[in-house]
């Protein structure tokens, strides 16, 4: 059974999953289990864990997919714009209702961490580790006046952790989703986003903004989705990469990153501080970039230039792929990635090593993705030269010593949806 989504997300995404397309061979560190993303074989894999988990068949099994954040990083905080896409890679939440009020919480990727709490305990700080996830969108879901029930959730995933590619939205996304649906909840996916970010804000502790949220409920197959993040408006923005000859190579640089070490939070705090220093409440409100010059402070004036002309940079690229040029985005991308390693000083070597011989090689631009200090650069090429990028990299990483980087040709997909 195919349970396609009344508000028609998932129409389009290939059911056999990205994962057909991932020519990542062994030995270059494939990415994750090399099996149908989103397809009937992911769903019956979360089905059979949830069997093994619990003892019974689940009632239903949803999808969460990754994110690549195409361009506009560390803009969603400040009211800016992104424009992230879905991977076909992701989460699933195989779940049953249960009649005892607790939540069971298991995930194949961590088989010695089960958790089973009741429904009603739980509150911010009650779970740590990976459950904290999906007991957080259990809980901002309760919060928000939604009634929920007890329920048993399976998770299976098969997104890099720590890569830079939002598993942890994925996991609230799926989860939420999981919840109101079972429990015959039809809630909108904008609201739902807002819910599975207060899970990570407030229940998992971490500042994020609502990018990746969004990105995993709202984005269509084939397009990037533009958020505007302080209306809150989107736009899809058309995104076919095969039928522009150009893949866009997703490159794992092995460097784990974590957005709780307090790293993210500081870049947060000295936006909040530029925009107490130019006069305006965010700096979203700032649109010229000589402004910041203005700032005498100079780490706190690099940090407002760079979402200064982030944003500039995220409206620029949507000009273009509406204009149907994807390749002309590629400079864009590489200004991007030199603003976020010389101004808000997020990259780390294997980052810029990366994207310098991604495009030594031919590269039309490449660029970190994320929040930084660790995970994945993108990179923009020609199909046809697309071999050869991925050589100049791990060549780059070898001559340097470093594990060799995990590559996945990134296919945008739809945003959530039932399985089954
Ligand atoms: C992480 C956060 C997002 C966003 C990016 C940086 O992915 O979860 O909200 O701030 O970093 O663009």
């Amino acid at each position: 059974m195919d349970v396609r989504p009344a508000h028609g997300r998932g129409q389009g995404i290939a059911d056999e999953g990205g994962w057909g397309r991932v020519k990542a061979g062994e030995g270059e560190g494939g990415w994750g289990r090399v099996s149908g993303a989103a397809g009937p074989g992911a769903a019956d894999q979360a089905a059979e864990f949830f069997g093994e988990s619990y003892g019974a068949e689940p009632e239903g099994v949803w999808h969460a997919p990754g994110r690549v954040n195409l361009i506009g990083e560390h803009t969603d905080y400040n009211e800016g714009f992104v424009l992230p896409f879905a991977l076909s890679q992701g989460v699933r939440a195989a779940a049953s209702r249960r009649e005892d009020g607790m939540l069971g919480l298991r995930s194949r990727q961590a088989p010695d961490a089960p958790a089973t709490m009741p429904l009603r305990t739980l509150a911010p700080g009650s779970v740590t580790g990976w459950a904290a996830y999906p007991a957080g969108a259990a809980w901002a879901v309760t919060e928000a006046g939604l009634p929920i029930g007890g329920t048993s959730i399976a998770i299976d995933a098969d997104l890099e952790r720590g890569a830079a590619l939002s598993s942890s939205a994925a996991l609230e996304c799926a989860t939420a989703l999981a919840l109101t649906e079972l429990h015959g909840l039809s809630v909108p996916r904008p609201e739902l986003a807002a819910i599975a970010c207060r899970a990570e804000n407030e229940f998992a502790g971490i500042p994020t903004g609502i990018m990746d949220q969004s990105a995993s409920l709202l984005c269509q197959a084939g397009h990037a989705l533009l958020l505007d993040c302080r209306s809150g408006k989107t736009r899809d923005v058309p995104l076919d990469l095969p039928a522009a000859g150009l893949v866009l190579l997703v490159i794992d640089t092995r460097l784990r990153h974590a957005l709780s070490d307090g790293r993210y939070a500081a870049r947060r705090r000295a936006c909040e501080e530029a925009a107490r220093v130019l006069g305006v409440r965010v700096l979203r409100d700032v649109t010229d970039p000589g402004a910041a010059d203005s700032i005498a402070d100079p780490v706190l004036r690099r940090r407002a230039r760079h979402v200064i002309t982030e944003n500039s940079r995220v409206l620029a690229t949507v000009s273009l792929l509406q204009a149907g040029d994807i390749a002309g985005c590629g400079p864009l991308l590489s200004a991007s990635h030199r603003s976020l390693r010389d101004d808000f000083e997020i990259s780390w070597p294997q980052a810029d090593t990366a994207v310098d011989a991604a495009v030594a090689a031919g590269a039309l631009g490449a660029r970190m993705t994320g929040g930084g200090f660790g995970g994945s650069i993108i990179a923009l090429a020609e199909a046809r030269g697309s071999m050869d990028v991925r050589a100049s990299v791990r060549d780059a990483f070898a001559r340097q010593g470093w594990p060799g980087p995990g590559f996945l040709e990134a296919l945008p997909s739809a945003g959530a949806w039932r399985l089954r």
